[in-house]
């Protein structure tokens, strides 16, 4: 189940794909059908000029418009009422929209069958809503059963994702909920929305309410399944270290407004406005730290010059003595500390690109601590 850090962040990251500047405004451009220039990208989810005001006047959500490409995962990030839950539910038709149009997959929703909609969207709901007279594997296989998956199927599919999300069938499998800790009822709440194997996945808050150490556990897992299935997901959270965490992209809401829509690194060091500056606040510095990569702190010179291939960086490479191009500076720093080295090899994949000095480190982080003003 565990990857090493590095190659789950090699595998993840793609924020090459967002610096085009003209992603954003085409892919809005093109909504209402199956928009595929040269196959590049496809857009999975647009939402054009949405807004939700609900009975007694509260607008939970303006005005808002954004895109989610296919494979991508957006994170819907913000304060408790700031309108995340209401804009995830707006996806599968759990709440109507009051304006604008939302297009999933090319087809407007407004226009489908709210149930046949829902079948192909995974849903997870923020806090898990596990059906308890149900065994596990029941609650797993839910939608299956509805979709008329055969029963050793079902059985089948149930077993595999208890696998995957950590938990061995042959105990969990008869489990009822309430004989589940709460870290474990959240996997399976994971587990669950992704049974029937839906191309789009709506997780609120999945691993909302957990202890620090078993959420950074499952965010972990939550990274390496992710680079395993490839789905669209937008992830609601209000916690900022995870949404740089587990998003390709964030949208920032503030009272039903979407303050910016950016990858972690443009956030944290382009932040659109005051509001944003706020939210992030004295956390700058230390997610910085996480959104900045090894690579972009490698010097230049001689990079490519020096060949290892010899079985030396095989075995430092085999016994995590050395650093991916996309780990961040936290990882970087991690290493140092961990291993005592005074210098690490860096790849990308399995190219060797180079060597990170400690103290190229130590003044990079010393930059970064200057341009966060911290
Ligand atoms: N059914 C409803 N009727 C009236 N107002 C609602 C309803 N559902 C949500 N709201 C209001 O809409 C606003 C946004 O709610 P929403 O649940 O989307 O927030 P959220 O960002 O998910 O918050 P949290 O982090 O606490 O889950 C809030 O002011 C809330 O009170
Ligand atoms: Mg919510």
């Amino acid at each position: 189940m565990f990857l090493p850090r590095g190659i789950q962040r090699a595998a993840r990251r793609r924020s090459d794909l967002y610096e085009t500047s003209w992603f954003q405004p085409l892919g809005f451009r093109f909504s209402g059908f199956r928009f595929q220039p040269s196959g590049f990208y496809n857009v999975m989810i647009i939402f054009e000029h949405v807004s939700k005001v609900f009975a007694g006047g509260v607008e939970a959500v303006s005005d808002l418009s954004l895109t989610v490409e296919e494979g991508e995962t957006l994170v819907l990030l913000g304060t408790s009422g700031s309108g995340k839950t209401t804009t995830m539910k707006m996806v599968n038709r759990l709440i109507e929209p009051s304006g604008g149009r939302i297009f999933v997959d090319g087809r407007n929703i407004l226009e489908e069958d709210p149930v046949a909609l829902r079948r192909r969207i995974g849903y997870a709901i923020q806090h898990i809503g596990l059906f308890p007279h149900m065994t596990v594997a029941e609650n797993i296989g839910v939608v299956p059963k509805l979709l008329g998956w055969r029963h050793e199927d079902i059985q089948e599919r149930v077993d595999h994702l208890l696998g995957m999300t950590g938990l061995p069938p042959e105990d969990f499998r008869e489990r009822f909920p309430r004989q589940l800790s709460g870290g474990q009822r959240q996997r399976i709440g994971v587990a669950r929305c992704l049974a029937a194997d839906p191309p789009i996945v709506l997780m609120d808050e999945p691993f909302g309410a957990l202890d620090p150490i078993t959420r950074e556990q499952l965010q972990e897992e939550f990274l390496a399944l992710e680079s395993q299935i490839r789905k669209t997901i937008i992830f609601v959270t209000h916690d900022v270290f995870e949404a740089v965490k587990v998003g390709h992209r964030i949208a920032l809401m503030d009272n039903g407004e979407m303050q910016q829509l950016a990858t972690p690194g443009e956030l944290v060091e382009k932040p659109a406005n005051q509001f944003v500056d706020d939210f992030l606040g004295q956390h700058r510095f230390q997610l910085a730290l996480l959104t900045r990569t090894v690579q972009s702190i490698l010097p230049r010179e001689g990079v490519h010059e020096e060949k290892e291939s010899d079985t030396g960086e095989k075995i430092a490479a085999e016994t995590g003595r050395n650093l991916s191009a996309r780990a961040s500076l936290i990882d970087a720093l991690d290493l140092f500390k961990r291993t005592g080295l005074r210098q690490v090899s860096v790849y990308d994949g399995e190219n060797y690109i180079g060597r990170l000095q400690k103290r190229d480190l130590t003044m990079a982080i010393g930059r970064v601590m200057e341009g966060t003003g911290s």
